[in-house]
């Protein structure tokens, strides 16, 4: 398993205040896109260069360039967030997006968009989502990168549980998987604790009432689906 948790203190205070649920989504955003350019730095620190003649005003020497072709795979919606930061690190690279649901009572994920290409345009894919909680949504976009043809894939997220690390590097131990939290569990209903909530509402203000709470008591079917992935993990 390649699990990167962020140890650095910028990382760590920003992600204090997204957690907060105090923070507005004006500054939960602004947060999102914060700790993704510091995640995103991280993830990219084994990217190959390849050397480049130049002249600067001085003299001429060689320099280093970035020599993949990066690939953004964003998942609709809650990755939108992290789109911008990503762009200014790499401001001509291609984004995608994948739209993918999680289904509240199975928590299984449910495409509902994707228009990549035929054939894979680039060689390395990251993949943007604040969340890996069950790892379904995760597991499901690499199946599709992979099918696609995408060699090397990174997994860039804000939060991570156990559950769903544990999800995703058994279904494809080659991912890399960036995190800038690994936090304790899963709640009966597959939300992060101790998390920050529901990513995609705290961004985007969309509060469905008490009943959508992440805190608010599973179904039965729910609750057993994340008691599974726990016994996976307890056995592993
Ligand atoms: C969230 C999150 C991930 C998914 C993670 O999306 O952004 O895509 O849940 O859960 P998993 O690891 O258990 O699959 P959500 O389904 O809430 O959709 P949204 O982004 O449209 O709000
Ligand atoms: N999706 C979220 O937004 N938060 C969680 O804790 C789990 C899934």
């Amino acid at each position: 398993m390649s699990l990167h948790s962020s140890g650095h203190p910028l990382v760590a205070h920003k992600l204090a205040i997204l957690r907060d649920k105090t923070t507005e989504p004006k500054k939960f955003r602004e947060l999102v896109r914060e700790l993704t350019w510091l995640l995103g730095y991280e993830a990219m620190a084994d990217l190959a260069t390849r050397p480049e003649p130049i002249e600067t005003p001085l003299e001429p020497m060689t320099a280093a360039r970035l020599e993949p072709r990066v690939g953004l795979i964003l998942i609709l919606r809650a990755g939108l967030g992290m789109v911008d930061a990503m762009l200014e690190l790499l401001p001509t690279v291609e984004v995608w997006h994948i739209g993918l649901y999680r289904d509240e009572r199975t928590l299984k994920p449910v495409e509902y968009y994707n228009k990549l290409p035929d054939a894979a345009t680039v060689q390395i894919c990251l993949i943007l989502d604040p969340m890996l909680a069950t790892g379904g949504s995760s597991a499901a976009t690499v199946d599709i990168l992979k099918e696609w043809g995408a060699a090397r894939i990174k997994q860039v997220s804000l939060i991570a549980a156990p559950e769903g690390v544990a999800t995703l590097s058994a279904a494809h131990p080659d991912v890399d998987i960036h995190v800038a939290a690994l936090d304790s569990h899963l709640n009966e209903r597959g939300y992060i604790v101790p998390g920050l909530g529901d990513a995609g509402d705290r961004q985007f203000g969309t509060f469905a009432g008490p009943a959508s709470e992440p805190g608010h008591a599973a179904d039965d079917e729910t609750a057993e689906v994340v008691r599974r992935l726990q016994r996976g993990i307890g056995e592993s």
